[in-house]
C-alpha cells in the first residue's frame, strides 16, 4: 500500500495538470461527455474559475428548441474532457413563473463577482407561447459556480434611460414605427437609426434578445444584447453586484440587424463578433471593433475565411473564451444550429488567429488545442 499513495499521488498531479498530450477539437462532430452522452449546452458560453472550466448552455430536446429542462452545465480541466454537472437553473413547475417549462430560455452566460462572491447568469427569456415578443433577460444567481441557480427575476432593461449615444434631437423626435406602413424603405432606415425603437421602448425598457456577458480588467461586466427589433445592438453596463443595469447605456451599429454577439479584449481594444438576423438558418458574421466599449464601434470584413465563410462554417457564434494563462489565444464557440432535432446540434470551436491585429477563423476538421495555444 505504501507503494500505491505516491503513484496515485503523481497520476492525479498530472490530471490535475491537464494531460501533456494532445487535446483535439473536432468541431462538428458529436462531443460526449463523461457518460458518453453528446454534451446538451447549445448557445452557451464558458466560465473559468479556480482552475475548472464550466460550460453553461440551452438544455435542448428532440423536438422542441423551447427549455422544458433549464440551463445545463459542464466542467472540465482542459476544455476537451466534460463531466455532467447537471441542470444548473430548472424551468419552473409553477404557471406563474417567467420560467415555466416550456418558455424559451436560450444563450446563458454566467460571470463571478469577485466582491460578492457570487455567481451571476443572466439569459435571454421568451415568456410561455408569446413566440419571440417578449423579449426579456433572465438574471439568476448561486454561491456556486455549477449552481443551483436561484431565479430572481426577468425585465426590459434601462426602462427610462436614454443610451449615451442618442442625441437630444433623437430623443426628442416624434416619429414613431406605426408612422411607416413598410419597413426597410429608406425613410424606415434612417428612422431606425435615430433610434425610434428606443423612443418606443423608453418607458417600458429596452428589447432584449440575443445576448452574451463581459467582464472587463477593471471588474465593471456589461450586457450586450440585440435590442430594437433585433435592428441594434446594446451594451449595458451592470451594477457593482452584476444584479441589476445602471442604465448606461449605448446603441451599437444602429439598423445593423445583429445578433448573437461574442466579444473579447486584445491589446486594450474591443472585439464584436455577431451573426446576421436569419433564424436558425446560418448567414456571413461580421467583426466590429472599437476601443472604449462605449463605441464608435467600426465595421470590418467579416473575419471567416475559406469554404463556408459566408455561413460562418455553417454555424452562428455564441461566445469568444480567452484561454487563461496563454497570450492572444481566443477559443471561438459557435452553434451548427438543427431545428428539426434540436438535441443534435453540433459545437463549431475554432481557434481565433490574428492578421493585422484582426481576428481570423478558419476551417479545421479537427486541431488540437496545445498546439493552436501554446
Ligand atoms: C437566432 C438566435 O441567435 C437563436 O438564439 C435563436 O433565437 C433563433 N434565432 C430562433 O430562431
Amino acid at each position: 500500500m505504501k507503494f500505491i499513495t505516491p503513484i496515485i499521488a503523481l497520476a492525479s498531479l498530472v490530471a490535475s495538470c491537464g494531460s501533456p498530450g494532445p487535446l483535439v477539437v473536432r468541431p462538428g462532430e458529436p462531443w460526449p461527455d463523461d457518460q458518453g452522452v453528446h454534451v446538451n449546452a447549445h448557445g452557451g458560453g464558458i466560465l473559468h474559475h479556480d482552475n475548472t472550466y464550466y460550460w453553461f448552455g440551452e438544455h435542448k430536446g428532440e423536438r422542441s428548441s423551447a427549455a422544458w429542462v433549464g440551463v445545463t452545465c459542464y466542467s472540465s480541466k482542459n476544455l476537451v474532457d466534460w463531466t455532467n454537472e447537471g441542470v444548473a437553473l430548472p424551468v419552473s413547475t409553477d404557471t406563474l413563473s417567467d420560467i415555466r417549462a416550456g418558455c424559451v430560455l436560450e444563450r446563458p452566460k454566467v460571470i463571478h463577482n469577485k466582491k460578492t462572491g457570487k455567481f451571476v447568469m443572466y439569459f435571454h427569456l421568451e415568456l410561455f407561447r408569446q413566440g419571440y415578443a417578449a423579449a426579456r433577460v433572465g438574471i439568476a444567481v448561486s454561491d456556486r459556480p455549477a449552481g443551483p441557480y436561484t431565479f430572481l427575476g426577468s425585465c426590459r432593461p434601462c426602462a427610462g434611460y436614454w443610451p449615451v449615444n442618442m442625441t437630444e434631437e433623437q430623443q426628442k423626435a416624434t416619429v414613431t414605427p406605426a408612422d411607416f406602413p413598410n419597413w426597410w424603405t429608406d425613410e424606415w432606415r434612417q428612422a431606425t437609426n435615430d433610434g425610434m425603437f428606443t423612443r418606443r421602448d423608453f418607458a417600458g425598457g429596452q428589447m432584449s434578445r440575443d445576448m452574451t456577458l463581459y467582464v472587463d480588467d477593471d471588474g465593471k461586466a456589461y450586457h450586450i444584447y440585440a435590442s430594437e427589433e433585433n435592428l441594434t445592438l446594446h451594451v449595458a453596463e451592470l451594477a457593482d453586484d452584476y444584479l441589476s443595469h445602471t442604465g448606461k447605456y449605448a446603441r451599437i451599429a444602429p439598423g445593423g440587424h445583429n445578433e448573437a454577439p461574442a466579444i473579447f479584449k486584445r491589446k486594450g481594444r474591443y472585439f464584436l463578433i455577431t451573426s446576421g438576423c436569419t433564424g436558425w438558418e446560418p448567414n456571413a458574421a461580421r467583426l466590429y471593433t472599437a476601443e472604449s466599449i462605449w463605441g464608435p464601434w467600426t465595421e470590418h470584413p467579416n473575419p471567416c475565411v475559406g469554404e463556408d465563410a459566408r455561413l460562418t462554417f455553417r454555424s452562428q457564434g455564441t461566445f469568444i473564451l480567452p484561454v487563461p494563462g496563454k497570450r492572444d489565444a481566443f477559443l471561438f464557440m459557435a452553434d451548427r444550429w438543427t431545428p428539426r432535432l434540436p438535441i443534435n446540434a453540433r459545437y463549431i470551436w475554432l481557434p481565433i488567429r490574428f492578421e493585422n491585429d484582426l481576428p481570423v477563423l478558419q476551417w479545421h476538421d479537427q486541431w488540437d488545442l496545445n498546439e493552436a495555444f501554446r
